[in-house]
């Protein structure tokens, strides 16, 4: 579906509520499925990837049925149970953190599986899981690194994994094994990624001792509660980068999940100049959660954003390479090369598509840096490559553009944030 922007040339107002947390969601039906006992889920995503995740659990013989649109009740005994001993292939979709942590879960169980995913997934590198999943024990064959992956349950032994990536998808696959794995399982990151794992076990009473990138399970049986999800900053983000760019907006941003290992782009923020206050800040199923007043500001000054930065807004570089585009001076992204393996090569497609409506920006090998502030021309169509995070990034840089912009493949922002566009309308 091609998609055409034109500039607001009005400033955004009132006040949005952000739908759920994608990585919270995939994670309360995940660990609710393994966990003993009956919950509610509330404030779950309408995401296509986390509707994945579902039916997954589903053929897995988890009693999942929803008593509203967002609300799902979960029973379990602790233990999968495939639905149909003939149906052994789970379809992740689009979703890489559905194909990672699940083949952490289905690695030590009593019965075989496969899981498969679409032309997107099927590319992405699966050997950060497979690797430390088959030091513990685990036989798993895949088409060299790649989906499908085909898994024969086995019993696991816990080991230390020091892993050269700080990804929450592989340490929450390790972690997952973990708990059905034999002896202490410990995996130390070279910086702290998102950490709602952690936070959910410890929630879940799991056996959990985290200290700072050390995290270590020991074998637990995790106790079914209530979670409540909170607003994912990541979908937040669009919104935010709106704000700080189209003139003379102010708005309120409620119920976003603020956890310090997803908040990166508020300090960033703050390091380009600022224009976002916290207010109302609560504890929800372990989580923080805030409300963000976010108001335009035309001073903003490029940064460096690099190290450990980098996994506390690595789903955030799309739009902060937009908001660069209107910042002062130069923005510099290093040590963000696993970039390229999301649902596009984010590094490449970003240069390539913003350039093309005037954003000054450059490849470089781990990263990208903007030269601002510049006015943009717009007057281009642009490609999403199947990437829903592209897709809205560009949606957000067409308000600002002289020309109308078109947006091709803009349907895949389905993939996490069907309310997306709706949400901009309430706002102007
Ligand atoms: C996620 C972790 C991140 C992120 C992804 C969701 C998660 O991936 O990019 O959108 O829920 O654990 P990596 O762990 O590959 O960095």
């Amino acid at each position: 579906m091609l998609k055409k922007i034109s500039a607001l040339n009005k400033p955004l107002k009132g006040e949005i509520t952000i739908p759920s947390d994608k990585s919270i969601s995939h994670r309360a039906v995940m660990f609710s499925s393994i966990a003993e006992g009956e919950c509610v889920v509330r404030n779950f995503s309408s995401g296509a990837d986390c509707h994945s995740t579902l039916n997954l659990f589903k053929q897995l013989g988890v009693n999942i049925h929803f008593l509203d649109d967002k609300t799902l009740k979960i029973i379990s005994d602790g233990s999968l149970k495939p639905t149909d001993p003939n149906i052994s292939t789970y379809n992740c979709g689009n979703s890489g953190t559905t194909m990672r942590l699940v083949s952490g879960i289905l690695a030590g169980q009593n019965f075989n599986s496969a899981l498969i995913g679409d032309e997107s997934l099927s590319k992405r590198p699966m050997k950060r899981v497979i690797e430390p999943l088959k030091l513990m024990g685990a036989d798993i064959t895949s088409v060299d690194g790649h989906a499908p992956l085909t898994i024969k349950g086995q019993p696991l032994k816990g080991i230390t994994h020091p892993s050269k990536l700080a990804s929450a998808q592989v340490k929450s696959c390790i972690l997952l094994a973990g708990l059905n794995a034999e002896g202490e399982t410990t995996f130390i990151e070279p910086y702290v990624s998102r950490d709602h794992t952690e936070r959910l076990f410890k929630y879940l009473g799991a056996n959990i001792k985290v200290d700072g990138t050390k995290v270590t399970v020991k074998p637990s049986q995790l106790i079914a509660r209530d979670i409540d999800i909170v607003g994912d900053i990541s979908s937040a983000a669009f919104f935010i980068v709106a704000g700080l760019i189209v003139k003379d907006s102010d708005f309120v941003i409620k119920n976003v999940g603020i956890n310090p290992t997803r908040s990166g782009i508020l300090d960033i923020i703050d390091r380009m100049g600022g224009g976002v206050s916290i207010i109302n800040q609560k504890e929800v199923s372990g989580e923080l959660c805030a409300d963000l007043r976010v108001e335009y500001n035309d001073s903003l000054k490029g940064c460096i954003i690099e190290g450990s930065d980098i996994p506390r807004l690595i789903d955030e570089l799309p739009v902060i390479a937009v908001l660069a585009s209107q910042a002062n001076g130069d923005t510099v992204v290093k040590n963000a090369e696993d970039l390229r393996n999301k649902e596009s090569d984010r590094i490449k497609c970003l240069v390539e598509e913003l350039s093309k409506i005037g954003v000054d920006i450059e490849e470089t090998p781990d990263g990208f840096i903007v030269h601002g502030k510049k006015s943009l021309k717009g007057n281009a169509k642009l490609e999403c490559y199947h990437d829903h995070r592209l897709a809205m990034s560009f949606y957000i840089a067409g308000l600002i553009c002289q020309n109308e912009i078109g947006i091709n493949g803009f349907e895949w922002t389905k993939i996490s944030f069907p309310e997306f566009e709706n949400l901009i309308s309430i706002l102007n």
